[in-house]
């Protein structure tokens, strides 16, 4: 198995380096509704890129676009080198999975996988190989006899997704695979999709989901979308640490935005600012000029009740809640009449409700983001 795994990973050498996904000012209307906008966007061969954003920010609209389900009304889709604006669905070379699974409950897991290959007429010998080598792929050689309603929701998803890698696709395209799966599960799966896509490296992955969790461990790069524009686009750890935006940093994981004034530039990347009468110290990675009024954004994990070092920052504050989560204790205090929220390792003694504490975190760890009212 280990050897056809190679050969899949290998694929045809038209597909080498020819699976970029391009958007190039991609817009999409509904009569006079603008439901995506200008979209430009790049997915280099091999990467997953994960497209996030609340519900209605056009997300699926342009998933479909690259699919071929739905046409731009302006701007140009391309694949590797190929313009497919227009071309059909089926012409693209692309495999998609979409939430509800959509496995044809009449045919057995093994005709399931086997369907887009028999649609593309290709020999019954490579049919005979493809479907187990893409069942085995995803944990599921030993299902191929069985109906999809004799699978559990996360089997019937992996067959879903051993269907449409069954093609070879140069492009997967992943529309909330997950989202029907109850929390345990979709980690395992997202712990199987990993593992996929190291067997298969060359494939080019586009990946929407509402789970910020899944995005963060699976993507290499992430895309924000809101009001079907991209809001906010970058390498994930970049755009975790430092997001451009008030939106991108609450909308991938959690924040604490400060409002802090009279910006100063410090040597290097960093910054001084003033939160009320408290001088802090943090990463100016956006460049913000000299007395800029803008947010600290600081994540729960950031703030420690410990010193760590000389040159921390400290706050003082009044503990409101203490809340014990199994693995971590979250902790809500006012400081400046703000609420903030941390979170740390389980303690045995935790601070109580109306203490006084002061927290501690470092100038490295948090950024400053340009405040952005007319989108925030
Ligand atoms: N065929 C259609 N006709 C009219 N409006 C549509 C059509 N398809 C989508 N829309 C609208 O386009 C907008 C974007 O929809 P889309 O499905 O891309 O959102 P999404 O980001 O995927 O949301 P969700 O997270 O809920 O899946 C929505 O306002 C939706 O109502
Ligand atoms: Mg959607």
């Amino acid at each position: 198995m280990a050897e056809k795994k190679g050969a899949a990973a290998t694929a045809a050498p038209e597909t080498q380096g020819g699976s970029r996904i391009g958007f190039e000012n991609v817009s999409v209307a509904y009569g006079s509704l603008v439901v995506l906008d200008s979209l430009t966007l790049t997915v280099n061969p091999g990467e997953i890129v994960a497209l996030i954003g609340p519900s209605g920010s056009g997300k699926t609209t342009a998933l479909r676009t690259v699919a071929g389900f739905v046409r731009p009304s302006a701007g140009r889709i391309t694949i590797g080198d190929r313009d497919v604006t227009h071309l059909a669905p089926y012409d693209r070379n692309i495999g998609m999975v979409v939430q509800n699974y959509a496995l044809f409950p009449h045919l057995r897991v093994e005709e399931n996988v086997a369907f887009g290959l028999r649609a593309r007429r290709l020999p019954e010998d490579i049919i005979r190989s493809r479907v187990p080598e893409s069942l085995a792929m995803v944990g599921m050689a030993a299902y191929a006899k069985r109906y999809p309603r004799e699978l559990s929701g996360g089997q019937q998803q992996r067959v879903a997704i051993a269907r449409a890698i069954a093609i070879r696709p140069q492009v997967l395209l992943l529309d909330e695979p997950l989202s029907a799966l109850d929390a345990q599960i979709r980690r395992s799966m997202v712990d199987e999709i990993a593992k996929l896509h190291r067997d298969l490296p060359a494939l080019t992955v586009l990946y929407v989901t509402h789970d910020q969790s899944e995005a963060l461990t699976l993507a290499n790069h992430i895309g924000i979308m809101r009001d079907g524009k991209l809001r906010a686009f970058g390498d994930t750890q970049s755009l975790f640490r430092h997001p451009p935006n008030r939106f991108a940093a609450e909308f991938l994981g959690r924040a604490n935005l400060l409002p802090v004034s009279g910006l100063s530039p410090l040597d290097g990347n960093r910054a001084r600012v003033g939160f009320g009468n408290t001088a802090l110290s943090a990463q100016n990675h956006h460049g913000m000029p000299q007395g800029s009024d803008c947010l600290l954004c600081v994540r729960p994990h950031d703030f420690k009740l410990q010193q760590a070092r000389d040159d921390s920052n400290s706050l003082t504050g009044i503990v409101r809640s203490v809340q014990w989560q199994g693995d971590v204790h979250n902790i809500t205090f006012d400081a400046g009449g703000h609420e903030l929220r941390m979170t740390s390792m389980p303690m045995s003694e935790p601070p109580q409700p109306g203490a006084s504490i002061e927290v501690h975190f470092s100038a490295a760890d948090v950024t400053l983001v340009p405040e952005d009212s007319r989108h925030g």
